[in-house]
């Protein structure tokens, strides 16, 4: 009896504070069929598992974080591309190579890139067209735009089957338990003041999409903290830095 009770007051908080679904990505806008082109959903091979974003880069091409994809076999991830929807049919392109940074560090989210090459060649379209990466140093203080369909609640939450997007504001990095971060590799983006409402950021499944300034890949969003989304600047990894490893790496 006790026990029931707990749980109906838990459920009856839960339900209480549950923040507003609409005005949370966290914070973002759907977006339009064919609006981001070069937006890629990274599916488990043999399941309809969205585990995180991608960048479509060549004709054979998609940047990612490494987390989702480390140790995989190469042709075990699905490269979505070309909707803004997970919940209509789509095409599927089945991957036939991984490469991971050789530095990855899986511990301490160091170096957390890698790119996925798709066994057929992409064809462009109005829909489907490749991004590029940009060559200088992000400052505090630039806004750009990151997309995805990942949770949009605080508390992980909520998957969104149609792509959203909000726009992040970079700025210092908080070091937590969770993470350390390193400005070389680094740079943090989320809600442009310390407030932290109303909450803007990535969250679970954003990590590895685009964040894009004047139509160049800026970063690419690996973490939020792990407790709740919006809560710090979210982790995106510094494309400047890696820049010369993803393109010695993505031969056509
Ligand atoms: C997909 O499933 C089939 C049938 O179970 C299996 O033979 C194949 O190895 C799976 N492919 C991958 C990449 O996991
Ligand atoms: C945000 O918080 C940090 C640490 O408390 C502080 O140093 C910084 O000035 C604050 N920034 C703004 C825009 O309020």
């Amino acid at each position: 009896m006790i026990r029931q009770l707990v749980f109906i007051c838990v459920g009856i908080v839960l339900v209480v504070g549950r923040p507003d679904a609409s005005s949370r990505i966290l914070g973002g806008q759907v977006v339009a069929h064919g609006d981001i082109p070069y937006q890629a959903s990274l599916q488990y091979w043999n399941t309809t598992f969205h585990f995180a974003g991608g960048v479509l880069l060549n004709t054979r091409w998609v940047l990612s974080t490494a987390k989702g994809v480390f140790g995989r076999a190469g042709n075990s991830i699905n490269v979505i591309l070309g909707t803004n929807r997970l919940d209509i049919p789509f095409g599927n392109r089945q991957s036939d190579q991984i490469r991971t940074h050789p530095l990855y560090d899986q511990s301490i989210h160091a170096n957390d890139v890698a790119v996925i090459r798709t066994a057929a060649v992409i064809a462009f379209s109005v829909i489907i067209s490749p991004m590029t990466l940009a060559t200088h140093f992000i400052n505090d203080g630039v806004t750009a735009q990151v997309s995805g369909w990942g949770a949009v609640n605080e508390d992980k939450t909520g998957e969104s089957v149609v792509l959203r997007r909000v726009a992040v504001t970079t700025g210092p990095c908080v070091n937590t338990e969770f993470m350390t971060f390193n400005s070389a590799n680094h740079f943090c983006a989320g809600a442009p003041t310390n407030d932290t409402r109303p909450l803007v950021g990535i969250c679970t499944r954003d990590v590895g999409g685009p964040l894009v300034l004047d139509n160049l890949l800026i970063g690419i969003p690996f973490h939020h903290d792990p407790r709740a989304c919006g809560q710090f600047l979210d982790g995106y990894m510094r494309i400047s830095s890696y820049r010369a490893w993803i393109l010695g790496n993505i031969p056509v």
